[in-house]
């Protein structure tokens, strides 16, 4: 495919800036306007990163909004329905979150699982873009923070506990849909274990979107998929019998990392803004929980973090972008971490001779698994990118962050803004104007 030329950074960042617009709901922005007409946790908090260029109260609305949805155990909801919208599936009817569940909030209807806790660098992001404006922006912030507080310590208390209730250090999810890499070969062992039982009928609405079914989930893995969604909605949600019946439990190293850096991101803007100093040391606490978790699951063969099937106490090795965990969190000895680097660069990863833009694909493109059009088994997505250039600028690595950032560009220059891309093409794949990829070029642009 011929890749169409590059846009100006300035008219990238006004179509970065139409595409959110054009998404906005009014109290939320929709992750994708036809793949996902709902907010998704995850993407909700890129998004306020990439509207925080734009409108810093439009920003703090949509964390409002999602944290508006927080479930009383502390979960934050992997989908808040945006009202009256009916073009996707499974919706609140398949979900049932509002027959008899205990913590669902009664209004707005919502998912019953989690998403990637990155929330706290969103509300970060936002407090580092007001201080560039004037004084009702750095209000509109603090008071942000003044006011997601006690939801996001009680959010990533829920992780910390419900979540790893044996302090290992790793968080346990119970649907590859929490992990936000929904097919990706590091769930291929576990899935495989999950029997499907008595699944009521269900018609896929993704692949009327997404018509060409190489970029999507199969029909096979979707039944798991719905199979879960059964399970947890038998046991109306419950934390305990979740964790003790639900056929899929696995220790996700990249959620884990994630949830140690934004335990210390939500900390250290705590203590500026004189929050409980009990919560600061709790936060403080997982954080270094969660850090070790994560260098615990280093396998010593290859460098690369592992997930573990909790059902089966084995460790999942699949060469995939979660291996780069550490990286996100630190904890690793400087020799350890040396040694993942140089595998992040090598020809197994970024450094691979057929990549048009060197960032992470989502697996390694050197794996027999490799499949350069179809979601999280392949492709490049720019989030991801964005991840690992906050990260690596967080942590002082500023080189590696500025290639990230110019490398994420090449992959999205043309402007379709598109959910992911063939590492080995560049051609753009999934939904198109994703929201959290319109964030992603408006953070690294303005
Ligand atoms: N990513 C999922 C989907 O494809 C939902 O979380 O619908």
């Amino acid at each position: 495919m011929r890749r169409p030329a590059r846009l100006t950074s300035q008219l990238l960042a006004a179509r970065a800036a139409y595409v959110l617009r054009g998404n906005d709901l009014g109290t939320m922005t929709s992750a994708a306007p036809r793949l996902y007409p709902h907010m998704w946790s995850w993407d909700a908090a890129f998004v306020a990163v990439g509207l925080a260029r734009l409108s810093v109260p439009r920003a703090v609305l949509e964390l409002d909004t999602l944290l508006g949805a927080q479930w009383g155990n502390g979960m934050v909801p992997h989908i808040v329905f945006a009202p009256g919208e009916s073009g996707y599936f499974p919706g609140p009817e398949r979900w049932g979150c509002h027959l008899g569940v205990p913590h669902a909030p009664p209004f707005p209807a919502t998912s019953g699982i989690c998403q990637p806790p990155v929330h706290a660098v969103a509300v970060q992001r936002i407090v580092e873009a007001a201080r560039r404006q004037g004084r009702s922006d750095r209000e509109a912030a603090g008071d942000l923070l003044d006011r997601a507080w006690r939801p996001l310590v009680a959010w990533h208390r829920w992780l910390a506990t419900a979540r790893d209730p044996q302090e290992r250090g790793r968080v346990v999810l119970h649907h590859g849909w929490e992990s936000g890499m929904d097919n990706s070969p590091r769930w291929d062992e576990p899935y495989a274990r999950v029997v499907v039982g008595d699944l009521p009928p269900y018609e896929r609405r993704d692949t009327r979107v997404v018509t060409d079914a190489s970029m999507r989930p199969s029909d096979r893995e979707y039944d798991r998929y719905l199979w879960l969604i059964e399970e947890m909605r038998r046991v109306r949600y419950d934390d305990r019998l979740v964790h003790e019946t639900v056929s899929f439990a696995v220790e996700d190293v990249l959620v884990s990392a994630l949830l140690a850096v934004a335990c210390d991101v939500l900390a250290d803007l705590g203590e500026e803004r004189q929050q409980s100093a009990a919560d600061v040391a709790d936060l403080r606490s997982w954080a270094q929980r969660f850090r070790r978790g994560v260098v615990e699951s280093v396998d010593p063969v290859t460098g690369l973090a592992r997930d573990r099937d909790v059902r089966t106490g084995r460790w999942l090795a699949t060469p995939t972008v979660a291996g780069f965990a550490p990286l996100l969190c630190g904890g690793l000895s400087r020799a350890d971490e040396a040694r993942l680097l140089a595998v992040l660069d090598s020809e197994q990863w970024c450094g691979h001779p057929g990549l048009l833009a060197q960032v992470p694909p989502s697996t390694s493109p050197a794996a027999p698994g490799f499949r350069p059009r179809e979601y999280w088994r392949g492709p490049q997505w720019p989030v991801v990118a964005w991840l690992f250039h906050w990260a690596f600028a967080r942590r002082g690595w500023a080189e590696r962050a500025a290639v990230l950032r110019e490398e994420g560009l090449r992959l999205v220059g043309a402007g379709d803004f598109a959910e992911y891309y063939d590492p080995l093409s560049g051609e753009p794949l999934g939904s198109m104007q994703q929201s959290w990829t319109a964030a992603a070029v408006l953070d690294w642009l303005c």
